[in-house]
């Protein structure tokens, strides 16, 4: 048995992947489970938030590009934690110019090879659906999309759900797909309607604990520390514990 292999998805920016990233990664790892977490947005705030700042140094870009061997990219940034990070050429990635499933398999390819000794590998997404982000969909076993709780995220999910579609169709392939709120704010009520809206379209796909909007978990990346060891007692902790959680045992709403 290999990885289960998990594409944190969303075209959208600030939705909360590369938190969720993070902190659900670490918090797997705390729990003794092998974790590789793979940064394959060329920002590279993956490596930022977990503390690594030489983000000018190699990763995932060599291996796709096949200069590198995953194994020889592995960071350990944690106990039980590796980070590949994007490396300067990933946008090269983007631009390559060979057509069709060579290109979108490039990740898919590596992994198969390597990292069957962890228990899972998490893929941190960009804010786009290019290359990149058909490369991850290629790879993956498992979809997680994080959603914050404002209106035009709901509509973005549509159009996402369509492109999850088509993967599925084209590589004959079925996602366990998950959804989570990953930036609920508790006092507002649009927060409230969105969950609500996404309840009655996906029953049974979103997991059970909302990640809440806290200034703590914004403060993270800039001490590059994740929420367990920036405030480990604080109530956002404990959210991405519980998360943790409901992801091992598949608890939903
Ligand atoms: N639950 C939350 N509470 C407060 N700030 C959050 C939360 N989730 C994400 N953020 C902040 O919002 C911004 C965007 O989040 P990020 O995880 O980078 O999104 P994405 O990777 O989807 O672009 C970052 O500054 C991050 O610290
Ligand atoms: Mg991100």
């Amino acid at each position: 048995m290999g990885a289960r292999i998990v594409g944190v998805l969303n075209q959208k920016g600030g939705v909360g992947k590369t938190t969720i990233s993070a902190n659900l990664t670490h918090a797997l790892a705390r729990m003794g489970y092998k974790v590789t977490v793979i940064d394959l947005d060329p920002q590279g705030h993956l490596a930022v938030s977990l503390g690594m700042v030489a983000v000018d140094r190699a990763g995932i870009d060599e291996v796709m590009l096949g200069t590198a061997d995953i194994d020889q990219q592995l960071l350990e940034v944690r106990e039980n934690l590796n980070l590949i990070a994007a490396g300067p050429r990933l946008q090269e990635i983007e631009q390559l110019a060979a057509g069709g499933a060579a290109r979108g398999g490039l990740l898919s390819r590596a992994l198969r090879q390597s990292l069957h000794d962890q228990d899972f590998v998490f893929i941190d997404c960009p804010p786009s659906s290019g290359v990149l982000v058909a490369n991850a969909l290629f790879a993956a076993d498992e979809i997680l999309i994080p959603m914050s709780g404002d209106f035009l995220s709901l509509q973005g999910l549509a159009y996402l759900m369509g492109t999850i579609k088509r993967f599925e169709k084209a590589l004959r392939k079925h996602y366990k797909t998950a959804l989570l709120m990953s930036r609920y704010a508790t006092t507002r009520r649009i927060s409230r309607e969105v969950l609500n809206t996404l309840q009655k379209h996906f029953p049974k796909q979103i997991l059970a604990t909302v990640i809440r909007e806290s200034a703590l978990l914004a403060e993270c990346p800039s001490a590059g520390k994740t929420i367990h060891e920036y405030r480990p007692g604080s109530r956002s902790a404990r959210d991405f514990r519980n998360l943790a959680q409901d992801f091992l045992e598949n608890k939903v709403m």
